[in-house]
């Protein structure tokens, strides 16, 4: 099973609230987890795009650097590690996406992949005047699809002359042409969002879910499966994960409290208000519900709450999920997170001996 970590590109990582730590995003944080991830044998990391933050006393992510230029930097600085940059689709054209990438490939020597979004909160791209309308809740993954036709061409051919209802190319030329083939990403959730990583994806993330329910999202990875047979390709799951451990299952589970006492309440309401504006929520095109008050404060993620030994074990119980293959993760305090999970609960999964030689030494 493959591990990532999901750096935080955005302030205060992936906690909404007063009480769990305080930081602003800085290349020289994200260098440093991403150092230690590569020491630790982690297989990639993966950078978000946010391009407004929900405020709040906490002004949570209000804070964000960019995701394909955070990504170019640490492609410099690393030598082992995948990368992943997210696609702000919305606001980058594809020809200039496609270059972008070509480029980050020739930094990493084929070591770059790219997580394609649609983009789900309007005032991301309104307050600069490219929201398309309202009807782009509806038709995301449409556009999505043209987009990506658009990108495979050039990365393929070195040209594209694709003419559809959101792109028009005009013998629109990218060289040079990656290296090798970019792995491409996404995290539909909705039938839409599942079909095109059906087609299009190498992997697909979800969303872990519950507190200490590690194959809760088997229903997930189950959909998946379905939408992948019908395009008869293999696209596996990767489910997003908060680990917060510590030396015993019941200072875990005190710190968790401790950051839930603190939520932010104005971030978290601004959040669901957003998530609410697409219409068709929990219907179909948009699951993005966030109204379970055991865990909105890190936006529902699934959460590993432990030992180093419980939480290697839940971890291990992953594996065991159909099509799933890889874990994507976040913690609350990331240096020190990077050190656990690399020092005391990664040399406990069963499913992670691969890395260990004989000696049990990495
Ligand atoms: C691991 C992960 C990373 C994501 N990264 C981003 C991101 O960087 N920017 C963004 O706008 N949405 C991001 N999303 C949201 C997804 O792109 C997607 O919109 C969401 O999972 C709901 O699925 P749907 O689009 O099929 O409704 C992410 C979701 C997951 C699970």
């Amino acid at each position: 099973m493959d591990i990532g970590v999901f750096i935080p590109i955005g302030n205060n990582g992936w906690l909404i609230s007063k009480n769990s730590p305080q930081y602003k995003p800085s290349f020289d944080l994200n260098k440093e987890i991403v150092l230690k991830a590569e020491h630790y044998g982690l297989d990639f990391a993966l950078s978000m795009i946010k391009l407004r933050g929900f405020g709040g006393e906490t002004e949570f992510w209000d804070y964000n650097l960019e995701s394909f230029t955070l990504m170019a930097g640490l492609a410099a600085v690393t030598s082992k590690i995948q990368l992943y940059a997210t696609a702000a689709t919305l606001v980058l054209p594809p020809a200039i996406m496609a270059r972008m990438a070509a480029t980050i490939d020739s930094i990493s020597h084929g070591r770059f992949g790219v997580n394609l979004v649609t983009g789900w909160q309007r005032p991301e791209y309104s307050q600069m005047g490219m929201w398309p309308g309202d009807e782009f809740f509806g038709n995301r993954y449409e556009y999505l699809e043209e987009y990506i036709t658009v990108v495979k061409e050039l990365w393929e051919t070195g040209k594209s002359d694709f003419k559809g209802e959101h792109f028009q190319m005009d013998d629109c030329c990218m060289l040079p042409k990656p290296e090798g083939k970019i792995p491409l990403i996404c995290a539909g959730q909705s039938a839409a969002g599942m079909g095109f990583s059906a087609k299009h994806a190498d992997y697909n993330f979800c969303f872990g879910k519950g507190l200490n329910t590690p194959t809760a999202f088997a229903p997930t990875a189950e959909r998946l499966i379905a939408a992948a047979d019908k395009e008869q390709r293999t696209v596996t799951s990767a489910v997003l994960i908060m680990i917060i451990a510590d030396e015993t299952d019941e200072k875990a589970m005190a710190k968790w409290e401790h950051y839930k006492a603190g939520k932010d309440q104005a971030a978290l309401d601004w959040m669901s208000q957003q998530g609410a504006a697409d219409k068709k929520s929990g219907k179909d095109t948009n699951v993005r519900d966030m109204t379970d008050p055991t865990s909105a404060v890190n936006l529902n993620m699934g959460t590993l709450v432990g030992s180093y030994a419980s939480v290697a074990a839940m971890l291990d119980e992953i594996d065991t999920v159909p099509g799933c293959e890889g874990v994507l993760l976040t913690f609350d305090d990331f240096i020190q997170g990077m050190d656990d999970f690399g020092n005391k609960i990664q040399p406990l999964m069963k499913s992670r001996q691969h890395l260990y030689d004989a000696s049990g030494a990495a």
